[in-house]
């Protein structure tokens, strides 16, 4: 989502094409590759496990409904429309309210009185499934209580293929099975609290450059189309679905379609994905909805498999719809079958029904666009003020979650001894201006656009607004202050000479730096919503390099939206200790005090691999166009591997891999054990077929366009979209200045593809692979169990994240695959805990091109238990 452009510095953006790393180039089997056609789109399935009452409630409730009615709830009444960010029309007819969509994964977006969770990326390094679910819960228990109906979370596109993409820290993990099971505790969190998730952004959205093809324009790339992401099976399925799949399968009541192209075809009308593998293989029962301003055809787009427009205006607040009043017309003349708006409507309510929402309900108590108490009901047109923002304070006891998500997600990367520290230093120091508060307050910049003071969440419509931001520097001081002790601190990062004052003064000094980046409608510092750069921030290492040089006992704090290069400091004797804080929201410097004085035995491990360089990714985000004007073409060329897959293949040594941290204590693994599950039903794909569409027996669709004007007692709001024409002329109700074509076309071949307005009874909508939300439930039949001891060998209580990896054993298969983990919690010293993890079919299968389906090869498969992706001490092998 967007809402401004800043215009970026040209000269950045030059900067950056010297240092472009992206390999797509035109001899490429995937440059220019395109998606094939894939309709009708799946109507839902009612016997679907799990749906079978929502779907049911779902198909009386649009049985009642008019055409008009059914438009209303597809789409979205434009930009600032509403209260939320994104509102659809409401039925007042059977007092049927507008449904509000609002930000964010931090929790909620554009209001007061609400909590800063922890960011998704940083939350990834708990490796704990409770604190996935709290987190989850959590913000559903907010957004609940402020009035909205669908919260617009939690993200797995993008997953992470190259460390410097923008929004890389709004996800969890470039792993797919780590991102697959925190995307599953998060869905069921936020719909247990009665609210519809929605798991974004489907799919290949890795990179914010190019994104849009308008915004980037407005960067000064001349460009028509968005970029394109272009994808063999095997990665899509193997890499960046996975974690969908897992949405799916947790329930997910929508998943919003992403703004780039994917092979060619834009996310929002791509059928081959919404109709083919979303609905079809997927089993997805909820609803597709796009992202803002990702819809690029009407018709096309319905046919696709899209069900809801955000925010419903073909540009922000233009007063023009793709759907709306032209959804109306295109089922009065018989284009889209009734079938198609009723599936779209039916998603709808039942993703409605599936949470419970009915029973949920809460009157929307804020408004989006002014933090003032009164203002206008719909800003678009400057219409009905009033009391629009109740400031409810929905935050309850989130406080404590968050302070203890983020010291569970805190990884402690190096250490001398140092840690934890006693609270009875002789004198400490803190330097850098990340320990500190922003000159401008936590929110001072519109939408946490900038970085000045200490870093606890990126930039772009995945921020909150925080309540307040407890900075380092204030946890330290209290701690030290409450045990009588001298603390001092510098949040100039450029005050040499006073630094190296205090620095040789103190007998402790942490030293603060960060890394930022965020969506792409900002340019901050010339890094259009992606970094630059993996290296620190306002001259961090010379900070850094000032500190040690006359400080033997220099702790670095790193806050980054993901990897950062470590440079030099990372082997200098005086640092003596590393830790890696992620983005920990709003109680940042206590949930780092907790960890730093040992009050919280770090147990926190990387959810990503920390590389020497970026060019040791071996992936690259594009900064340049690479085809004329036309679409820019990112071709994932490396296939499957991405972060520890890339460097395990390449025999890269990483700083820091995959799975790495450190704790107070240690732990040894022994005893690995493998059973064999016996009797599991063989693999079997599925070959059902799905019924005729339904018929709702709604209400009959009138073709006298005299049924569907604006009624007399409807006071119009400018530039709102309604689902009503303007004149019984079906061309000059479609028609407007920025129509591109006339209406009725003579070549309806672009926009209605073969086989799209069939709603017999279909064989091919039911994917070999598919069969229920998620996939083959085959697929989930688990076949092994493997178990290993983890023993606590040190001196203190603490957490370990046991890790199990697969080698699958083909030529195409990464060296190790991450297939499960758990967080044991408070393991005493000298004890002895199971370690215990279920290997599933679909952990085993690699994706078969040639069949279309998953399959488990012949290849020996191996097993490793261990602490991190490279200290696997447990090995054995698989008899399958
Ligand atoms: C994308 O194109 C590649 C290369 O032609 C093809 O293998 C793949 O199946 C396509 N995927 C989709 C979803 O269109
Ligand atoms: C459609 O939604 C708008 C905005 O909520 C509302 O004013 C209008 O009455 C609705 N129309 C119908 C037919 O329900
Ligand atoms: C964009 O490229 C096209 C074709 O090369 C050219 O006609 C047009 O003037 C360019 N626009 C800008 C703003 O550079
Ligand atoms: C924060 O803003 C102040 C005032 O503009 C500026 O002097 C300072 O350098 C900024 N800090 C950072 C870290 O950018
Ligand atoms: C990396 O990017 C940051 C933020 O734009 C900038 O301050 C820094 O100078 C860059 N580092 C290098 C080595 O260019
Ligand atoms: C401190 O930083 C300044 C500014 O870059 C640099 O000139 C100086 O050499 C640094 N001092 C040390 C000891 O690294
Ligand atoms: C480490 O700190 C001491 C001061 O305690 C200083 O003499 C020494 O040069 C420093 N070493 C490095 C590598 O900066
Ligand atoms: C730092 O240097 C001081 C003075 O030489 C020494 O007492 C202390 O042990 C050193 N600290 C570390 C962490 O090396
Ligand atoms: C109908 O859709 C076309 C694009 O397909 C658009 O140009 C036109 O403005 C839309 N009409 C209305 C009334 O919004
Ligand atoms: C039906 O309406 C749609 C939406 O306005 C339009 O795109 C299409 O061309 C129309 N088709 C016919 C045959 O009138």
């Amino acid at each position: 989502m967007r809402i401004t452009s800043t215009i970026a510095t040209l000269a950045a953006a030059k900067l950056v094409a010297s240092q472009a790393l992206n390999d797509s180039n035109p001899d490429d089997a995937l440059w220019g590759a395109t998606s094939p056609p894939y309709y009708p789109s799946p109507w839902v399935d009612e016997t679907t496990e799990g749906w079978e009452t929502a779907i049911r409630k779902a198909k009386e409730f649009v049985g009642q409904l008019t055409l008009l009615e059914k438009v209303n709830l597809t789409t979205g009444v434009g930009w600032e429309g509403g209260p939320c960010v994104g509102n659809v029309g409401a039925i007042p007819r059977l007092g049927f309210p507008a449904l509000c969509l609002q930000d964010s994964p931090t929790g909620i977006r554009f209001t007061d009185y609400n909590s800063a969770f922890t960011s998704g990326g940083t939350s990834a390094a708990s490796w704990d499934r409770k604190v996935w679910y709290d987190r989850g819960y959590g913000m559903g228990e907010e957004t609940r209580d402020k009035g909205i109906d669908v919260l617009l979370a939690p993200v797995v596109g993008p997953l992470g293929r190259s460390p410097a993409g923008g929004r890389n820290w709004e996800g969890f993990s470039p792993d797919p099975y780590l991102s697959g099971v925190a995307v599953a505790e998060s869905v069921k969190g936020v719909q247990d609290a009665g609210v519809i998730a929605c798991t974004k952004h489907y799919i290949l959205n890795e990179q914010e450059h190019f994104r849009q093809g308008p915004e980037s324009r407005g960067f000064g790339f001349n460009i028509t189309d968005s970029i394109s992401s272009n994808v063999d099976d095997k990665t899509l399925h193997e890499l960046y679905l996975w974690p969908f799949a897992d949405a799916v399968r947790a329930g997910t009541g929508s998943i919003m379609c992403s703004y780039n192209q994917i092979n060619n075809t834009y996310g929002c009308e791509n059928s081959a994905l919404l109709n083919g593998i979303l609905k079809g293989e997927l089993g997805f029962q909820g609803f597709v909805v796009s992202d803002w301003g990702a819809q690029h055809s009407g018709v096309f787009s319905a046919f696709a498999g899209l069900d809801m427009t955000m925010p419903g205006d073909t540009t922000f607040s233009s007063g023009y719809a793709f759907w709306g009043p032209n959804l109306t017309l295109a089922v009065t003349n018989s284009t889209i079958p009734e079938w198609r708006i009723d599936d779209m409507a039916t998603r709808i309510m039942a993703a409605y029904y599936f949470v419970g929402r009915e029973k949920n309900y809460v009157e929307t108590n804020f408004n989006s666009w002014t933090t003032q108490t009164e203002g206008w009901e719909n800003a678009i047109g400057n219409k009905n003020w009033g009391v629009v923002n109740k400031h409810v304070d929905v935050r309850r006891e989130h406080a404590k979650q968050i302070r203890d998500a983020g010291a569970r997600s805190t990884v402690l990367l190096k250490n001398n001894g140092v840690l934890p520290l006693t609270g009875k230093e002789k004198f400490t120091a803190v330097f850098g201006s990340d320990a500190g508060d922003s000159l401008y307050g936590p929110n001072g910049c519109s939408d946490r656009g900038c970085t000045n003071g200490t870093l606890a969440v990126g930039w772009g419509s995945g921020t909150s607004a925080f309540p307040y931001l407890i900075s380092p520097l204030t946890a330290i001081a209290n701690e030290v202050l409450s045990n009588g002790g001298i603390i001092q601190g510098i949040t100039d990062d450029y005050a040499y000479s006073q630094i190296a004052a205090l620095a040789s003064q103190a007998s402790h000094a942490l030293v603060f730096v960060n890394s930022d980046s965020g969506e792409g409608y900002i340019s901050f510092d010339g890094n259009i919503g992606d970094r630059n750069n993996l290296t620190v921030w306002h001259a961090g290492e010379t900070l850094i390099q000032n500190v040690t040089a006359v400080n033997n006992n220099t702790i670095v704090v790193i806050h980054s939206v993901g990897p950062v290069e470590l440079g030099a400091f990372v082997d200098n004797e005086n640092v003596t200790a590393i830790v890696w804080a992620g983005l920990p929201g709003q109680e940042s410097g206590n949930s780092l005090t907790d960890v730093l004085y040992g009050r919280v035995n770090p147990g926190g491990k990387l959810p990503f691999t920390i590389g020497k360089s970026r060019e040791d990714y071996g992936t690259d985000l594009l900064y340049t166009p690479n085809n004329g004007e036309d679409a820019p073409q990112d071709n994932f060329n490396e296939g499957v591997f991405i972060d520890y897959r890339s460097f395990d293949k390449n025999g890269i040594e990483p700083v820091y891999e995959f799975g790495f941290g450190l704790s107070y204590t240690n732990f040894s693994y022994s005893n690995l054990k493998i059973t064999k599950h016996p009797n599991v039903p063989a693999y079997a794909p599925n070959n059902a077929t799905n019924a005729f569409a339904p018929s709702l027996n709604s209400t009959p669709v009138s073709t006298d366009l005299a049924d569907y004007q604006f009624p007399d007692d409807i006071d119009r709001v400018p530039l709102f979209i309604y689902p009503y024409l303007n004149s019984t002329s079906a061309n000059a109700s479609y028609g407007d200045s920025q129509a591109s074509e006339p209406y009725a076309a003579a070549d309806t071949s672009s926009y209605i593809p073969e086989g799209s307005q069939d709603g017999t009874a279909q064989w091919k909508n039911r994917h070999p692979a598919g069969g229920a939300p998620g996939g083959n439930p085959r697929l989930y039949d688990v076949l092994f169990t493997v178990t290993a001891t983890v023993t606590n060998t040190g001196g203190v209580v603490g957490d370990e994240v046991a890790q199990l990896y697969v080698a699958l054993g083909g030529p195409d298969d990464p060296l190790y695959q991450l297939r499960g983990f758990d967080r044991l919690y408070d393991v005493q010293p000298g004890q002895s805990v199971t370690f215990g993890a279920d290997l599933t079919r679909r952990d085993l299968s690699s994706w078969d091109t040639v069949k279309g389906d998953w399959v488990i090869t012949d290849y020996e498969k191996k097993v490793f238990v261990g602490k991190s992706s490279r200290k696997l001490e447990l090995e054995g092998a698989l008899d399958l």
